[in-house]
C-alpha cells in the first residue's frame, strides 16, 4: 500500500528533501525548506481528481462584446459618456459648486426613471423636499426617481441591495459621504476615499451603474475628488463660466468611450437645456466686421464647432506688457506671438495682448493658432477681417502653416453655417473643393499678415505693422 509520504520543498529553488533540515544543500538558503503533502504524481486514492472548468477561448477577429450600456435619454450625455452608463461601472462628475451638476443629474435620473429604468437620487447635500422642489421646476415632478437625503454608506448600501437593482445609482456628493469603517471625519480625504471604495464594490457587485458627484474649486484644489479620480472608470467634468449660460460636459477620463468629446447645454430657468448645434449658439452674438475678431473652424471630439476668437491688441503702460487669454493655452499665445515677432516683423514688446474664446468655450486644439494669430494683427492693424470667413491651421515655429486633421468636417459646418470662405493649411484644398467654400490656402504666417495688412491698407485705420526687409 502506497504510503502518503509527505515530502520537504525548498521554497528557493524547489529540491525536495525527506526530512526537514535548516539549510538547502542545493541552493545554500536558510530556512527556506517547508513541509509539503504528498509530492507523489499518482492521485490520492478515493478521491477524484477535480476537473478543470472548461471555458471557451475566444478569436482575436471574433465581434467585441460591447460592456452593455444604457443610454441615458439625453444625447449629449451619451455623447460624452461613449453611448450611455456602462452597468457596474461608476462615474465622477466633477465641477465648481453652482455650476449645474445636481440639476442635470436630477434630469438624467427622471429621464431613465421615465424610460422605466430605477434610478436612484441620494443627497447628502439637499433635503428630499429641497430636491423635490427643484424636480417641479424642472417640470420632472411625475418621474417616478427614487429619492433620499441619507449620508451614512452602510446604510445606503444595505437599503439598495434590496429588491430590484438600481440601473442609476446618483450619490450627490461624495464629499458628504462616510463610512463607519474609518475613523475620520465625512470630508476628509480618507472618508472621501473610503466611501468612495465602498460605493465603487457595490457598484461591480451589483451591476448597478453609481455617478458619484464631486465638487472641486477654481484652482481643484480640494483632494477628495482627485483622490477618486484614479478609483473610479470615468470622469466627467461640467465647466462653465458664471457669467454664460453655457455648460459643457467633457470626459477627462474613460475606461469604456472617448475622452474628446463634449456635450454642450444652456442653462435656462427651465434646468439644463440641450444644445444640438454649438455652432450656432456660439457664433449667435458675433461682433460682425469689428478688428481683433475672426471665427474658428474647431472640431471637439468629432463635433465640428465654429467659435468665435477675439483679440485686443493696445499699447500698454507698463513695463513688462500683459498677455491675457480666456479658453486657450496661454503657452500657445506666446509661441503665436514669438513667431509672429520673429518671422512677421510684427512687433508686440509694446503692447498688451488679450485674447478671448468666446461663450466660454475651452479651445485645446493648435489648429486654433492661425486664427489666433489672424485676431491679434487684425486687432493690432485695425483692421477688420472677411466676416464670411473662417480660419484654422497649426503654426510651426518656423512660421509654416501645418495641415490639421478633419479638414473636410471643418469646412463643410462652416458651409452650413452660411461661410464662404475660408483661410486653412494648403493640404485643406484637396479636400475643400466639394465643400462650396472658396478656399484660400496659407503657406505661411507672412502671406497672413501680408494678407490682412494689404486690407487695411484699403481700410481708413493705417497698418502699423513694420514689415522685417533686411
Ligand atoms: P446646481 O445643480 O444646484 O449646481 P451644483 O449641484 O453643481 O452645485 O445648480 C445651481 C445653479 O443653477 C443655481 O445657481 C441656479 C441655477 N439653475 C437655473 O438657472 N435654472 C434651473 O432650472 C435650476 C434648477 C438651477
Ligand atoms: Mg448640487
Amino acid at each position: 500500500m502506497a504510503k502518503n509520504a509527505s515530502s520537504f520543498i525548498c521554497q528557493n529553488c524547489g529540491a525536495v528533501y525527506g526530512r526537514w533540515q535548516g539549510k538547502c544543500d542545493s541552493c545554500g538558503e536558510w530556512n527556506s525548506i517547508a513541509e509539503e503533502g504528498s509530492a507523489t504524481d499518482r492521485p490520492v486514492p478515493g478521491r477524484s481528481a477535480r476537473k478543470g472548468r472548461v471555458f471557451t477561448l475566444e478569436p482575436l477577429a471574433g465581434e467585441t462584446h460591447d460592456a452593455p450600456r444604457l443610454p441615458s435619454g439625453i444625447p449629449e450625455v451619451d455623447r460624452v459618456t461613449g453611448g450611455g452608463f456602462v452597468r457596474g461601472s461608476v462615474l465622477l462628475m466633477a465641477g465648481d459648486p453652482g455650476i449645474g451638476k445636481s440639476t442635470l443629474l436630477i434630469q438624467t435620473a427622471a429621464a431613465l426613471a421615465l424610460a422605466g429604468h430605477r434610478a436612484v437620487y441620494i443627497s447628502g447635500e439637499e433635503a428630499v423636499a429641497q430636491v423635490r422642489l427643484r424636480a417641479e421646476r424642472l417640470g420632472l415632478a411625475k418621474a417616478p426617481v427614487e429619492l433620499a437625503a441619507e449620508t451614512s454608506v452602510e446604510d445606503i448600501i444595505a437599503t439598495l441591495s434590496q429588491g430590484k437593482t438600481p440601473r442609476l445609482i446618483v450619490v450627490d456628493s461624495i464629499q458628504t459621504m462616510w463610512t463607519d469603517a474609518i475613523e475620520s471625519a465625512p470630508g476628509t480625504v480618507t472618508q472621501v476615499r473610503g466611501s468612495a471604495q465602498a460605493l465603487i464594490r457595490f457598484a461591480k457587485r451589483s451591476g448597478a451603474a453609481v455617478i458619484l458627484v464631486g465638487h472641486v474649486t477654481k484652482d481643484g484644489q480640494i483632494a477628495g475628488p482627485r483622490v477618486v479620480e484614479h478609483m473610479v472608470d470615468a470622469v466627467l467634468s461640467f465647466e462653465g463660466e458664471g457669467s454664460h449660460q453655457f455648460r459643457i460636459l467633457r470626459a477627462v477620463k474613460n475606461r469604456f468611450g472617448p475622452t474628446d468629446e463634449i456635450g454642450v447645454f444652456e442653462m435656462t430657468g427651465a434646468g439644463l437645456r440641450e444644445v444640438p448645434n454649438p455652432s450656432e449658439l456660439f457664433l449667435s452674438e458675433r461682433d460682425l466686421g469689428s478688428p481683433g475678431t475672426v471665427v474658428f473652424a474647431g472640431i471637439e471630439g468629432t463635433r465640428p464647432l465654429l467659435v468665435e476668437i477675439q483679440a485686443l491688441v493696445a499699447p500698454t503702460s507698463l513695463g513688462t506688457p500683459r498677455r491675457a487669454v480666456v479658453g486657450w493655452d496661454p503657452s500657445r499665445l506666446s509661441m503665436v506671438l514669438a513667431v509672429l515677432e520673429a518671422h512677421c516683423g510684427v512687433k508686440l514688446g509694446g503692447h498688451d495682448v488679450y485674447l478671448n474664446v468666446a461663450g466660454g468655450l475651452r479651445i485645446q486644439e493648435p489648429a486654433a493658432d492661425l486664427a489666433a494669430a489672424a485676431a491679434l494683427v487684425s486687432s493690432l492693424a485695425g483692421a477688420s477681417l472677411p466676416a464670411e470667413a473662417v480660419y484654422f491651421g497649426e503654426v510651426s515655429l518656423s512660421g509654416a502653416i501645418r495641415p490639421v486633421a478633419q479638414s473636410a468636417a471643418r469646412l463643410k459646418e462652416a458651409a452650413k453655417l452660411g461661410f464662404t470662405r475660408a483661410f486653412a493649411p494648403d493640404a485643406a484644398r484637396e479636400v475643400g473643393t466639394d465643400s462650396g467654400l472658396a478656399l484660400s490656402a496659407i503657406g505661411s504666417l507672412t502671406d497672413l499678415v501680408a494678407d490682412i495688412a494689404a486690407n487695411s491698407k484699403r481700410a481708413k485705420a493705417p497698418v502699423r505693422i513694420a514689415r522685417q526687409d533686411g
